[in-house]
């Protein structure tokens, strides 16, 4: 395993860092975590060099925690560095925020955190961490012993609010989405190197844009991988795409079976910063560029539609919808829609106000019904 060094305290963290948000599931009508399985994969990456766990209050409807809390037994607590993550979403007064992480703490069955990230932070989000005070109660926790290092996960619009919110507080790390397709989406490259230049590290999550660039790849991508000379899987060319930022500490993965366990911590034993050639970095733009030519609708998040008078996130959702075909992926798309967005599509009112504003011309309010079919 290949380590980096974080700045705050010297010590040496694993490139690959265990995302304990895809843990292996059994099947049926309502699946659980398998256990069993998920313990053995954890611990196999940990006897194998990983010292990143990461995971969080809604993983798995909340069993992640447990799961974790228990793979993290017989000794294994102290080879890691635990990360874990405040869930704004969900605190609906300053109080809650100590009554989450105490249920986290008994959750996990650990007495300190070493990583408690504020999750998920967007613009909504950043206005609920001002009125709630977010922000003193990590500083209190992290002075009282109970949280190592405190820092944020990011999932908002703009590189520019990255850079307000990175500057709002010392923070000791922070999550970016970091992905080839995604260079450009939320906190993208910018992002990543304006946290570099201010000596903040970066932990990476969904690598692989979370499964999208290694399940079910279109017919012109993989002939492009098959015409390549040098033959390496997908999650190779991705995860040392991302490893090829010095500015990055750990990269995090939802691996969900134990080969791919077996094979991130394989790729990510033998990736530095900086090691990609030309020649690599012009394959990988490559698939990029083959992959975005299967965008269906060319959304170009001028954000003219918006607001919508239902508050619908347009070109959100339209990224999704275009996610959808470019990846082959509806299932996977169905899932974050029903988990994490809001309003639905199937909100839209057919006003076509959006319509009438779009300089692409898309016919948004039949995008929205289409998306509601797929996706809900
Ligand atoms: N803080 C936040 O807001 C936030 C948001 C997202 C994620 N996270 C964290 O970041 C972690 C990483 O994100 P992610 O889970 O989306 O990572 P990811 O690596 O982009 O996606 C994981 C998925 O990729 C596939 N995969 C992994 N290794 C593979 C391999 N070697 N070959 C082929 N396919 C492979 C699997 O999909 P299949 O099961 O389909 O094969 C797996 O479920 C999460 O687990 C979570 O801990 C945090």
């Amino acid at each position: 395993m290949k380590y980096r060094t974080f700045p705050k305290t010297g010590e040496q963290i694993s490139l690959l860092g265990f995302g304990c948000m895809r843990l292996p599931e059994t099947g049926g009508e309502n699946p659980r975590i398998d256990e069993e399985e998920a313990i053995r994969m954890i611990r196999y990456a940990i006897d194998n060099g990983v010292n990143y766990v990461d995971t969080a209050y809604m993983y798995h409807d909340g069993k992640s925690e447990v799961v974790v809390g228990k793979a993290l037994k017989d000794g294994y607590r102290e080879k890691v560095l635990l990360a874990d993550k405040l869930p704004v979403v969900f605190i609906k007064e300053e109080a809650d925020q100590q009554k989450f992480l105490d249920e986290q703490l008994r959750r996990l069955e650990v007495s300190t955190i070493d990583m408690y990230l504020v999750h998920n932070i967007n613009e909504a989000y950043w206005e609920k961490v001002k009125k709630y005070d977010t922000l003193r109660f990590m500083k209190e926790k992290q002075e009282e012993g109970i949280v190592k290092h405190v820092g944020f996960s990011f999932h908002g619009e703009t590189p520019e609010f990255f850079r307000e919110v990175t500057d709002a507080f010392p923070w000791d790390f922070c999550q970016i989405q970091l992905n080839y397709m995604d260079t450009e989406l939320q906190a993208g490259v910018e992002g990543l190197k304006y946290a570099g230049s201010k000596g903040i590290p970066v932990i990476v999550m969904e690598p692989l844009k979370g499964g999208k660039l290694t399940d079910v790849l279109p017919a012109s991508v993989r002939a492009y991988w098959d015409g390549i000379a040098e033959k390496r899987t997908p999650a190779d060319w991705a995860l040392k795409w991302v490893a090829n930022f010095p500015e990055v500490l750990t990269i995090l993965s939802g691996m969900s079976n134990f080969e791919q366990t077996k094979e991130n911590i394989r790729i990510l034993s033998d990736a530095d910063a900086n090691a990609l050639t030309q020649e690599e970095l012009d394959v990988i733009e490559r698939v990029a560029a083959e992959y975005n030519k299967l965008i269906p609708y060319s959304c170009t998040v001028c954000k003219y539609c918006m607001p919508c008078p239902v508050q619908l996130d347009i070109p959100y959702l339209i990224s999704l919808r275009n996610e959808a075909t470019i990846f082959e992926s509806p299932e996977k798309i169905s899932e974050t829609v029903k988990s994490f967005v809001r309003p639905l599509p199937s909100t839209c009112i057919a006003c076509k106000q959006c319509e009438e504003k779009c300089p692409q011309h898309l016919p948004i309010s039949d995008i929205m019904a289409e998306s509601a079919r797929m996706f809900e």
